[in-house]
């Protein structure tokens, strides 16, 4: 299924919360979401951080202790091996605040994430002083009073992107956007703007795009092919036709 391929495409990957649904961290929309018993209102924006910090900690912290306890599914599994294995160079774009893509792979030196992997909606491992713009290392549980270890004011939030805030890297996103051959996305609805419009914009510079999920998104009609199904499945099937395409290229 697809173009024909050489091993030189760069292809760019935007995963969502069905990634990680199968490693026992819950999505947002699907039926018990997170945003089913959580106002969003409350716990996702700089608004209701600023009415009720307490509040919003608790929420993340309860969410970092899940992530922490998850481990990757064969969807991360298999992501890890198209980066290792394939020719050309792959990206990963995620909106997903849990650190599943990079427990895949062995920890680069100097205490950073991998390169090739960006977390465009921040990261529950993150904590990042209001004051100052300093970032730190997450601990487990995180509290209003803490003190930024730069400037010492009590303004620790974590380093995650909420509504109304603009998400991470995007002019490098853009650009690998217009540059990739290959754009496919994984377990994400296609509601939340402007990872929604990533086909759009990947499609209309020339890549060709494919949906994985467990059913179509919201813009399933961006994309040039669509697979039904869970991620830790279509995922590991599709990287495994891909390398097989290339080890036994088409007569
Ligand atoms: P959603 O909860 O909106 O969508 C998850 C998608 O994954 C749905 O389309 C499901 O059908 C699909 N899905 C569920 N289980 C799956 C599985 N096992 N395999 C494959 N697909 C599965 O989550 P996102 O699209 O990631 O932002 O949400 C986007 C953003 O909205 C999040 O990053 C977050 C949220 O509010 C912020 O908090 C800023």
């Amino acid at each position: 299924m697809g173009p024909k391929l050489t091993g030189g495409e760069f292809i760019v990957i935007l995963t969502g919360a069905g990634i990680s649904a199968e490693s026992g961290l819950g999505t947002f929309r699907d039926k018990d979401g997170l945003w089913t018993r959580y106002d969003l209102a409350e716990v996702a924006t700089p608004e209701g951080f600023a009415r009720n910090p307490a509040l919003v900690h608790e929420f993340y912290n309860a969410r970092r202790a899940n992530s922490r306890e998850a481990r990757p599914n064969p969807a991360h599994e298999a992501l890890a091996r198209l980066r290792r294995d394939w020719p050309g160079d792959v990206l990963i774009v995620t909106q997903n605040v849990d650190d599943l893509h990079e427990r895949t792979e062995p920890a680069p030196p100097g205490g950073d994430g991998p390169s090739g992997l960006i977390h465009m909606h921040g990261r529950l491992e993150g904590a990042l002083c209001a004051a100052c713009g300093h970032r730190w290392p997450a601990p487990a549980r995180m509290a209003p009073a803490d003190p930024c270890p730069a400037c010492a004011a009590a303004a620790t939030r974590p380093d995650i992107v909420w509504f109304g805030e603009i998400p991470y890297h995007m002019d490098e996103i853009w650009f690998a956007l217009r540059q990739a051959d290959l754009f496919v996305s994984i377990g994400t609805s296609g509601t939340v703007y402007p990872a929604a419009a990533f086909a759009q914009d990947a499609g209309r510079a020339g890549a060709w795009c494919l949906e994985i999920n467990a059913e179509a998104s919201a813009v399933a009609e961006d994309f040039d092919a669509v697979l039904i199904g869970p991620a830790s499945r279509k995922v590991p099937e599709w990287v495994e036709g891909l390398l097989a395409a290339l080890s036994h290229p088409p007569g």
